[in-house]
């Protein structure tokens, strides 16, 4: 059996800055409120013309060049996201055109544990030996979904794509994966219409049926639930401890949810990584984005043991244990 191994990493992010005080002149908030309840205080937004497969070729653009591989190379491309560019065809077709790729491409929707759903995918096809190179992309354009008149919403999503190159390798990179999925609780965290239950009709769009709704509260309840129990999982599938992890890589929702967790884990909080301050929740992008801030900083060595971390709607959760196998910058 061949392993899997990360042997790329790329990051797009649209260029226009929204602040916390840009929102407060359109919606009754403030950077105060903002920060101290969620840790952020920017995020970025797509442009008009610019779509959800748009900022994932841009990421895998990246992850592309990094790995030294050209599109030719790759066989298979998984997008995760849950803001397609539209509802057919799927966002890795269009990404795939864009790209100019060959190979065969799917979507996984998983909300925000989109990326670990995918990389568990793409880690299957190569260990299986259906695939060798795998290039795993997640992209959202969240703030394409949320009302901007919804200050419980609107002041924490941002937008942005990261992507991997997985590749065979003798190496073990992907170690164990954790996934898991509730479907009982649907209206924790929805975007009613728009798919067969409503339809698109006057009636939705007048209600703003189409827009994200979320219970916060129960969202972050769940959230630090979840983490530690399927990081410690992850881990356990991967003979690892909690002492072995160099980092604990979870999706940037809210800072005060990544403490708890580390309070949680009893993890020294500077393991915990966060760039939620400048980008907000970039939805599938998160993981990602996070482990090539990381990346390009020069903070990994090879050998780290990284815990990537996701929850979501559906609910989803995830845990993907990576070893660090790249050599360091
Ligand atoms: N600005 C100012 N006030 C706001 C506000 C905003 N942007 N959003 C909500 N409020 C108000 C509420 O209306 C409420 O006012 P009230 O007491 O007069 O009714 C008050 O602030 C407290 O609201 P509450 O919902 O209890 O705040 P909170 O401390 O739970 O924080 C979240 C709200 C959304 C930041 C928090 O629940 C959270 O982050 N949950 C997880 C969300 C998440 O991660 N979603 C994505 C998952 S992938």
């Amino acid at each position: 059996m061949s392993f899997a191994a990360i042997t790329g990493v790329g990051a797009y992010l649209p260029g226009r800055i929204v602040t916390n005080d840009d929102l407060a002149a359109t919606v009754d908030t403030s950077d105060e409120w903002i920060r101290t309840r969620t840790g952020i205080r920017e995020r970025r937004i797509v442009a008009a013309d610019e779509t959800t497969s748009d900022l994932g070729a841009g990421a895998a653009r990246a992850a592309l060049l990094d790995a030294g591989l050209e599109p030719d190379d790759i066989d298979l491309l998984v997008v995760g996201t849950s803001s397609p560019d539209m509802v057919m065809p799927s966002t890795a077709c269009l990404l795939q055109g864009k790209l100019g790729l060959t190979c065969a491409a799917f979507d996984v929707m998983a909300a925000c544990t989109s990326f670990i759903f995918a990389l568990q995918a793409a880690a299957s096809a190569i260990e299986s030996g259906r695939a060798r190179r795998v290039l795993v992309v997640g992209a959202d354009a969240l703030t394409r979904l949320i009302d901007f008149s919804d200050r419980r919403t609107c002041v924490l999503f941002g937008d942005g794509a990261g992507a991997f190159v997985l590749e065979a390798s003798e190496e073990q990179g992907v170690l164990g994966i954790d996934l898991g999925s509730d479907g009982t609780k649907p209206e924790v965290l929805q975007v009613p219409a728009g798919g067969s239950t409503m339809p698109a009709s006057h009636e939705t769009v007048d209600a703003g049926l189409h827009f994200l709704q979320m219970n916060g509260q129960e969202v972050f309840k769940f959230a630090v639930r979840a983490i530690p129990a399927t990081t410690k999982k992850a881990l356990a599938a991967s003979g690892l401890a909690l002492d072995d992890l160099t980092w604990l890589i979870p999706h940037q929702a809210n800072q005060r949810i990544l403490d708890t967790v580390a309070d949680r884990l009893k993890l020294p909080h500077e393991r915990v990584f966060s760039n939620i301050e400048l980008l907000g929740n970039t939805s599938a992008a998160s993981i990602p984005l996070a482990v090539n801030d990381l990346y390009t900083s020069g903070s990994l060595r090879r050998g780290d043991v990284l815990a990537l971390v996701g929850f979501g709607a559906g609910l989803t959760w995830g845990a993907a244990i990576v070893r660090w196998t790249k050599e360091d910058l």
